[in-house]
């Protein structure tokens, strides 16, 4: 019998595979054209936070891209808690989950005969798998206490009537451009990206909030990905009686804002502390955010700073 850890299980057209062989042609349209849809999930205390809504996203790009994923939702939401229950025993219950869709039209038409077959394109690919948060959590752990820096790169944010931006796709080359400029000005820094009439549109794998007096504003929802955070923070704020609206906002009102903060999946909500070098208010995180995080904390029933400190200190290398 072998004595090997067993490897986490990937859902990957139609079967159960070893994650080290979920691997796609390199003629996949996905490395041809970074052409596929995706969705980032994660857990709290093992089970999907809004899995529904990533899933409603996920559909959404889908039919906009024209990929046809060969199952209907509901089907994808079983297999996505199939995944999950397979690999739920190999990660002990402190540390949580991040789900990975990663669906891609394929190896398309003419490239199949390149590879040798006569057919027409085969179809999608289709991978679901999932793997243990632990890495990300230690390394936000330092980011709940002091909060982010942030910069505003050169690269803008791209209209939606060039590349929709509401789509969640690979198509991120401009986002990986805004990283690097964003890292030569501040190697620790965050970007936070503007559209072409230079308001604040979102950071290259979050949204952004800004406080002011007491209430949040969030940019139009016209070229950005619609956060499923993004709305956790909506209906957080709507509970703890805290207005909150979507309006153009520029680099002037995050500068004299009160607090502004990012929200994602992984992480749920970080403090941005400077702008530009700039601080924000005091330049550290404020107390609206770390109201809403308790709030958030209460709602999943996991500590969710408490549970990135407890990465940090228990995860070998970090
Ligand atoms: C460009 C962009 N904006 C915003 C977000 C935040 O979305 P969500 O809250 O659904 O994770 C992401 C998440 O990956 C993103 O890539």
């Amino acid at each position: 019998m072998s004595s090997e850890p067993r490897q986490r299980e990937v859902y990957f057209n139609g079967r159960y595979v070893p994650e080290s062989q979920a691997s796609v042609s390199i003629y996949d349209s996905a490395l041809m054209f970074g052409d596929m849809a995706f969705e980032f999930t994660r857990t709290f205390k093992h089970k999907p936070f809004r899995l529904r809504e990533h899933l409603d996203r996920l559909y959404a790009s889908m039919k906009i891209l024209r990929i046809d994923p060969g199952m209907s939702l509901d089907e994808m939401e079983k297999v996505t808690l199939e995944v999950l229950e397979h690999n739920a025993p190999l990660v002990q219950p402190e540390i949580d989950f991040q789900i990975l869709h990663d669906i891609s039209r394929g190896v398309l038409g003419p490239y199949q005969r390149v590879i040798g077959n006569e057919r027409d394109a085969t179809g999608p690919t289709v991978a679901i798998s999932t793997y243990p948060m632990d890495l990300h959590l230690a390394s936000f752990a330092p980011l709940f206490d002091e909060g982010v820096r942030a910069v505003i790169p050169r690269q803008r944010a791209i209209p939606s009537h060039l590349l929709d931006a509401k789509m969640k796709t690979r198509s991120r080359q401009h986002y990986q451009i805004a990283n690097q400029q964003t890292s030569d000005v501040d190697p620790k820094a965050w970007a936070v990206l503007i559209d072409m009439d230079g308001f604040i549109a979102e950071g290259t794998g979050a949204n952004v909030f800004v406080v002011i007096d007491g209430v949040l504003y969030t940019p139009e929802r016209r070229n950005i990905l619609r956060g499923v955070s993004r709305g956790a923070v909506f209906d957080l704020a709507n509970e703890l009686g805290i207005d909150c609206h979507e309006r153009n906002l520029d680099p002037y009102d995050m500068h004299t804002a009160d607090e502004a903060f990012f929200t994602s999946t992984p992480f749920c909500m970080v403090s941005i502390t400077h702008l530009d070098g700039l601080p924000i208010s005091e330049g550290a995180p404020g107390p609206i955010v770390k109201q809403l995080l308790d709030a958030w904390s209460k709602l999943v029933g996991v500590d969710i700073p408490g549970q990135a400190r407890w990465c940090a200190e228990h995860v070998k290398g970090t």
